[in-house]
């Protein structure tokens, strides 16, 4: 409990994979021969629905999510029956689709209506009839047949339906279905009803079998102080006889269960954390960070109002010991019904303390009012002996927003409410820079050298030096007129994102210390760090970070390029890189190779300016290759052959200690790169969809919502990096989502966009940028592994 608390937070609910499978092998034990059916109602947590089917139950489901989640969890179609009285068009037409096991009638307008999806399917579906009693359940807590509800065919009518039926060719009954009531923890009581049902069931096969009967279940779990659990065996005893003497009345006819509660509640906890304890007017309480919000049953939603089994523990997960005390625990909801135990007599509870409340793994969270002021889903986690794995991460706020913004005017008619850090003050005094980056983006598809235009700019002098510390930069912050004294990494990722609006190619051109500053600052020593900073002194200074290799993308560890060693001491680098960055307008850089012997890696300090002759006689070679987009950010080719280099000039003292921390800058580097690709994919994509807007254009409201969800994603990972706690698939993710988003908006443009905007240099220069990204900072497969890491290693999405 404790180390799920760790790994994914609180406030969650855990779940037995072991206890799971226990519960559905005593059934078959108890019961041999009973078809039994997991009710997906109880709880539809994939995880839990997957381990029910794997150790033998079918599944009866309500919804089409019902329907699709038993399917995802492996329930094969002839093993699931769908219930329920107001099962929509949509709904029938997928469960004839799949020919399921029955689709259990409530009426014959719905016999009918099945019959027509499946005679234009040109099929026959399964059905069975459900039937409301004329003989009624005692000992139910919830009563649903034999009293007049909205279940059901009424048994009179059963006669003339089964006529109605006949006729209909759609249509083969499959089943008869009767389901008493809910919670009942006594045998007597289980076996009166089941003997009624089967009675019922005699009269109905008079004209020849059927698949099963349903004799429904409803066995209850003992929450309360004073409830008895179920006696299984009891239940077993009674009932086995009576089945025997049916299947030998009827071989050809199997008896259904259908059980919910029984299959999970005790195998569920509902774990929440205690924020604080109050004192109020002589009664304790303590207030936690989940309630009635996630476990309105715990509250008497549903059923009476009375304490679930519960238990306190610290934060390490130890019981807490001491005297009892009495208190009660409430949620952060805004109303006095949020008391999910009261009363209770344990050791007085503590800040942090973990509550646990037992027997919750039915009907809890989807039973739940989980919106209720905003606190969200909890997490469900689900453990198989020691392994923990995150079964439904908490969603986060970002996304549940962003689900149900109202966007669909043009921005210029509903300005966009962004996200911080997207809505900073300083960002909309950028815009000042426009026409200088929309003239400069269009130069530089002829010419690299139109760079030199913006660093005339005071502005850009200081966006440009973000990164360079304090000592080295000539062009502080301090002294623009954004009215910033620094720049904090998510502000920097919001500024990309509104610049490359205006142009990407020119954030890429803009010659900053970019992926190499921070591996220099990690790592360098001061008289490295000094050679790399100090020309931010007074002027521009453009650098390259070359990781990537032609055959082996960006994944350092398999780098080719090596430093070789002879006995002297003496060493050469050689090798072939390629890579987005400006090398040939660079003035330093940093080259990732490994050492020839060893394998240890090791980044090298390149000065151009030092290696002229090198240049000159052909050791050190720089290409620039043609692109497509995105011209500003130069794609190069660097060789180095036998190029000589010295101690001085590899990145560290040389210690061993630092090559740990080369290949975490490195990582480090690329993960703080990710978040801003993303930015300028997002960035231009906005800048096409505002040209859009301006020119009139329709079609694109998708995309605007699109964009929108993906600029609080990631929103949602610069608020990850400002906590200290960056998730490398996030991060990869919303890099990948982004760049196919940017995709899709350039594909869509030349079918919807008016034909006089296709002429527009500036969409057209957007759009190819747009295309891009993609080869930008990592291949997919990085990022992909990045999330399958994430996976293995159960990390919250
Ligand atoms: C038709 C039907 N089947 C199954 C169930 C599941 O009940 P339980 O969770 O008590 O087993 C219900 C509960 O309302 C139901 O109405």
């Amino acid at each position: 409990m404790a180390r799920a608390a760790g790994l994914f937070g609180t406030p969650f609910y855990l779940y037995d994979g072991d206890a799971l499978r226990a519960r559905v092998a005593q059934l078959r034990t108890a019961l041999p021969g009973v078809a039994f059916f997991y009710s997906l109602k109880a709880n539809p947590n994939l995880s839990v629905v997957s381990r029910l089917i794997a150790a033998g139950a079918g599944a009866e489901v309500c919804s089409r999510l019902e329907l699709e989640t038993a399917l995802a969890a492996g329930a094969p179609p002839d093993r699931i029956l769908m219930v329920g009285p107001a099962k929509s068009a949509d709904e029938l037409a997928r469960a004839v689709d799949l020919g399921i096991a029955a689709i259990v009638a409530d009426s014959l307008d719905e016999l009918e209506e099945i019959d027509a999806l499946a005679r234009a399917r040109g099929t026959v579906q399964p059905v069975a009839l459900r039937i409301n009693p004329d003989f009624s359940a005692t000992g139910a807590r919830l009563s649903m047949g034999g009293r007049a509800t909205q279940f059901g065919l009424d048994q009179p009518l059963l006669p003339d339906t089964l006529t109605a039926l006949r006729a209909l060719p759609g249509l083969r009954l499959a089943g008869l279905h009767v389901y008493m009531g809910t919670r009942i923890l006594s045998p007597e009581v289980i076996a009166a009803n089941t003997r009624q049902i089967l009675a019922l069931a005699d009269e109905m096969l008079a004209d020849g079998p059927l698949d099963f009967v349903d004799v429904g279940g409803g066995f209850g779990v003992a929450y309360h102080e004073g409830e008895v659990p179920l006696d299984l065996a009891a239940v077993a005893g009674a009932l086995n006889p009576m089945i025997r003497a049916f299947r030998a009345r009827h071989p050809g006819t199997r008896v259904a269960i259908e059980l919910g509660r029984y299959m999970v509640a005790e195998a569920g906890i509902f774990v929440t954390r205690i924020r604080r304890n109050k004192r109020t007017k002589g009664e304790q309480f303590a207030i936690c960070d989940g309630g009635s919000n996630l476990h309105a049953a715990a509250a008497g939603q549903g059923f009476m109002r009375r304490n679930f089994p519960i238990s306190l523990h610290d934060a390490e997960g130890q019981p807490r010991a001491g005297t009892p005390e009495r208190w009660s625990a409430t949620g952060p909801l805004c109303t006095p019904m949020d008391v999910i135990a009261s009363g209770i007599e344990l050791p007085a509870p503590r800040p942090d303390d973990l509550l646990c409340l037992h027997h919750s793994g039915a009907y809890g969270p989807s039973a739940s009012p989980t919106d209720f002021l905003g606190f969200g889903a909890p997490a469900e986690v689900i453990a198989d002996g020691d392994r923990l794995s995150l079964a439904s991460p908490a969603p986060r706020w970002q996304e549940r927003l962003s689900r149900q913004q109202p966007l669909s005017a043009p921005p210029s008619a509903a300005p966009l409410v962004l996200p911080a850090p997207f809505d900073h003050p300083a960002l909309a005094r950028l815009d000042g820079l426009r026409a200088l980056f929309e003239r400069t983006g269009a130069r530089l598809e002829e010419d690299p050298a139109a760079c030199a235009d913006l660093w005339q700019e005071p502005l850009v002098r200081a966006l440009t030096t973000i990164g360079v510390p304090e000592a080295f930069n000539g062009f502080p912050l301090s002294q623009t007129p954004l009215g910033l004294s620094e720049c904090p990494y998510p502000l920097h990722v919001a500024m990309i994102e509104r610049l490359a609006r205006m142009d990407a190619s020119c954030i890429l051109a803009l010659q900053g210390p970019s992926l190499s500053g921070g591996a220099v600052l990690a790592m360098g020593t001061p008289d490295q760090q000094a050679r790399f900073f100090a020309p931010w002194r007074d002027g521009p200074q453009g650098t390259f970070f070359a990781v990537t290799e032609p055959e082996v993308g960006s994944d350092a560890s398999a780098g080719r390029t090596r430093i070789d060693t002879d006995s002297e001491g003496r060493m050469w680098l050689s090798g072939e890189k390629m890579l987005v960055g400006n090398i040939a307008r660079s003035s330093v850089g940093l080259v990732f190779a490994h050492h020839a012997g060893s394998r240890r890696a090791a980044l090298v300090l390149l000065e151009m300016d030092r290696l002229a002759r090198e240049i000159q006689n052909g050791q050190l070679g720089i290409a620039r290759l043609p692109t497509n987009g995105l011209r500003g950010a130069d794609l190069a080719r660097i060789t180095m052959e036998r190029l000589p280099i010295d101690p001085g000039m590899i990145l560290g003292d040389g210690s061993t200690a630092t090559l740990r921390d080369g290949f975490m800058a490195i990582n480090g580097v690329f993960e703080r790169n990710r978040p801003v690709v993303a930015a300028l994919a997002l960035g231009n994509g906005r800048g096409i969809l505002d040209r859009l807007a301006i020119a009139g254009a329709t079609g694109f409201a998708d995309l605007e919502r699109r964009h929108l969800a993906l600029l609080h994603r990631l929103a949602g990972v610069l608020e990850d990096y400002a906590e200290g706690r960056p998730r490398a698939h996030r991060i990869s993710q919303i890099k990948l989502q982004a760049v196919a988003f940017s995709d899709a908006l350039a594909a869509r443009i030349p079918a919807r966009a008016p034909q006089a905007l296709l002429a527009d240099p500036l969409l057209r220069r957007k759009m190819r940028d747009a295309r891009a990204f993609e080869y930008m900072e990592g291949t997919s497969s990085i990022h992909l592994l990045n999330a399958f890491r994430a996976f293995a290693a159960q990390v919250p999405a």
